[in-house]
């Protein structure tokens, strides 16, 4: 039996937990499998359609999943209108970049584009078999369905799904997937469907992020876009505050700017999809979610939120502290009591519900965190002041009662989980940069796991939200340019979590599954006794492009388990921020590469102690004497690279230089002396930080 902190996301598609992945040795769902399943066998094979292909929507997921179902024989048609303009052709480019040119070429040849009248299907799109078609039209619900009863009639055994961005599937008739922007690339799926389909599963195995969600109105994303985008509206009816503006604040204080995005996506259609989210929620759940008139105008106009940019300077001013406070319970207040519907109803897991809003609509942090790190008590005092700003919100759909389970496992994981089988843990991390949020919830899986008395664990992605690890959230580092406590404080306190992979087990296993593991994720996985990586991972340290000092022992702690000959290549890739590929790091950065089915099985051996094991390299508590910086690495032309070089370089002989006793806290300093120099504050995280926070 395996025991969990709370349920692992991936039994939310019927995938079971992410012990048995590791115990099995293999993916619980098969790419090859699933094909065969949703598109007949190879010899039969039939076709994805997907309507309104040329849309903003459709052109965008024919992209992704072409690329993805080409290898496989699944042909692509693209059914639209005629007189549409090609929305396809214009993904050409993109998909170069992003594959080369050979296999963009294999993909764009792979889509069969057809045009019909839309009321009957071209006679001979039955020669492509369509097994499964992905409905992307307007979001007129009567089109829509019209549109599902003529295939339904000339196919009658096809799967459908809607990208709708807010009909629920028992208005619709069909099942929901719904995509989020930019839909090329972004990964998440909302999924409404009774109950786990092959199709979903699929959209897994295909390293897609398919997100169960319950079938209620505009679903968990559109609730939190659209609701970020009406708080904004509002203030602005309030105050008179130009829209660019509210986008800073907005960006300060939660991360979207709410209005720029629909003049990327395309006012045209993202107004008219903002305000009939709005207007189907209003209906539903009343004057919360009302359409303000300059939104109801713009459905109509389609125009722009953002002037001309020369007129911004011009009409730039400051808030005072009253002021801003004013702002965030507009805007803060308005989402929490959204949140607290979309908890009241149960609209999905609740590592769901916060990363939606992280991966799909800009959150710095996601709502429940959000919630989280406030308290129950300010949330609610939050939401009373909006109330008392916009009393006509105050009449209904307030929950402040879901603030209450604050201390449940739910609320407490929703980023780290952690399991057990009784001899073996797994943690689970399901962010792809870590945080403040990431850290706490480490630990508290870390105790959990001693307390329920297991010494050997895993330390992994989740195998679901996170597909990659790619290092701190330079967010963090915010208050480090002007606080070198501040720093040393983060460093310190990362550093001592990572510490405790290697201090409070017998055995950890770090295990890298997906594209890349860099940075702080790479230096927290490389404190385990062993670390694992399937033999494509990129692995590398890339602070010094940015340029920070590595905090979380990365300057020393990978040099006390290589031998001396292997240390040029550690400080390489230190002074360069060049990644290695996994495969070619084994010996002296991690410990064994190779195809997913062996790395799985040896993070499991290595784990339970089982046979065929390795054994591990032997960390050096004492001092390091003679790390060379020469190391053929060529002077940059940039001088912030080259005071990070030299500032790595320090750290490096200062903290190797030093017993592993004292060396956390030496490289500490030295990470956090660097944040206060000005290389860094006039450096990416610098400009970031200027152009967030300092509105
Ligand atoms: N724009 C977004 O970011 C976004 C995000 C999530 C979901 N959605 C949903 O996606 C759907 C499409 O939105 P969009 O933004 O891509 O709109 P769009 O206007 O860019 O694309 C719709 C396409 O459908 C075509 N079309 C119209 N009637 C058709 C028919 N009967 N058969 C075939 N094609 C037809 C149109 O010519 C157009 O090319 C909507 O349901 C919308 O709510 C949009």
């Amino acid at each position: 039996m395996i025991k969990c902190i709370r349920q692992p996301t991936l039994e939310t598609l019927g995938l079971g937990s992410v012990t048995e992945i590791f115990r099995n040795g293999r993916l619980p769902a098969d790419a090859g499998e699933l094909v065969d399943r949703v598109f007949g066998a190879a010899a039969e094979r039939g076709s994805l359609v997907i309507s309104g292909a040329h849309g903003i929507v459709g052109a965008g997921k024919m992209m992704q999943l072409t690329s993805r179902l080409e290898p496989f024989g699944v042909r692509s048609i693209s059914l639209s209108r005629p007189r549409t303009a090609d929305g396809i052709g214009p993904q050409y480019p993109g998909l170069v970049q992003a594959v080369g040119k050979e296999r963009a070429d294999r993909v764009m040849g792979n889509i069969i584009r057809m045009t019909y009248d839309g009321t009957s299907l071209p006679a001979d799109l039955k020669h492509w078999r369509p097994r499964f078609l992905l409905e992307a039209i307007p979001e007129i619900l009567d089109i829509k369905r019209a549109h599902y009863k003529i295939f339904r009639d000339a196919f009658p055994g096809i799967e459908i799904r809607s990208v709708t961005s807010g009909f629920p599937s028992s208005e619709l008739g069909v099942g929901v997937a719904h995509p989020s922007f930019p839909h090329e690339i972004n990964k998440v799926w909302e999924i409404i469907e009774e109950e786990t389909s092959s199709i979903t599963q699929l959209l897994w195995a295909l390293g897609l992020v398919p997100v169960p969600v319950s079938d209620d109105w505009s679903f968990v994303l559109d609730v939190l876009f659209c609701g970020a985008t009406l708080a904004g509206l509002r203030y602005h009816r309030a105050n008179n505050m130009p829209f660019w503006k509210i986008d800073k604040f907005v960006r300060k204080h939660v991360g979207p700017n709410p209005f720029r995005a629909h003049d990327v996506i395309g006012a045209g259609g993202a107004n008219f999809l903002t305000w009939s989210c709005l207007h189907h929620l209003s209906e539903k759940y009343g004057a919360l979610f009302r359409p303000t008139p300059e939104l109801d105008e713009r459905q109509e106009t389609g125009q722009d939120w953002y002037p001309l940019n020369h007129f911004r300077p011009l009409v730039n001013w400051s808030m005072d502290d009253e002021a801003e406070e004013e702002f965030i319970a507009w805007i803060q207040g308005a989402l929490f009591q959204m949140a607290s519907l979309l908890l009241h109803e149960r609209r999905g897991h609740l590592s769901h519900v916060n990363a939606i809003g992280e991966l799909c609509a800009q959150f710095r942090r996601g709502i429940l965190a959000m919630i989280r790190s406030v308290g129950a008590e300010e949330a609610i005092k939050c939401v009373e002041a909006y109330h008392r700003l916009h009393p006509e919100a105050a009449g209904n759909c307030w929950y402040p009662d879901v603030f209450g389970q604050l201390d449940s496992p739910e609320w407490q994981q929703l980023y780290v989980n952690a399991e057990h089988d009784g001899g073996v843990g797994v943690i689970t991390i399901s962010r792809e940069t870590y945080n403040q949020d990431v850290d706490a919830e480490l630990n508290r899986a870390i105790d959990w796991l001693r307390t329920e008395g297991i010494a050997h664990v895993i330390v992994t992605g989740d195998f679901h939200l996170a597909t990659q690890m790619v290092g701190a959230d330079t967010s963090e580092f915010y208050p480090a340019l002007s606080d070198v406590e501040a720093g040393r404080r983060v460093a310190g306190n990362w550093s001592a979590t990572a510490r405790r992979l290697h201090d409070d087990f017998q055995v950890s296993v770090g295990f890298v599954g997906g594209k890349r593991c860099l940075g702080g994720f790479l230096e927290l996985l490389m404190h385990c006794h062993y670390l694992v990586a399937v033999e494509d991972a990129a692995l590398g340290m890339p602070e010094v492009t940015l340029p920070v000092v590595p905090g979380m022992e990365g300057c020393h702690w990978p040099f006390r388990k290589a031998t001396r000959g292997e240390w040029p290549k550690l400080v390489r890739m230190l002074l360069t921020g060049a990644p290695v590929k996994a495969k070619d790091a084994v010996g002296w950065l991690i410990d064994y590469a190779g195809p997913l089915a062996q790395s799985l099985a040896m993070a499991w051996n290595l784990a339970s102690g089982k046979e065929g094991g390795l054994s591990a390299r032997k960390l050096d508590e004492g001092r390091l004497e003679g790390i060379l910086a020469d190391v053929g690495v060529s002077a940059s032309d940039n001088l912030a690279t080259e005071a990070a070089r030299a500032a790595i370089m320090e750290t490096i002989r200062d903290s190797c230089g030093a017993a592993l006793s004292e060396a956390l806290e030496i490289q500490a300093r030295h990470s956090a002396d660097f944040f206060g120099t000005s290389f860094c504050r006039e450096g990416g995280i610098g400009a970031e930080y200027q152009r967030t926070m300092m509105v």
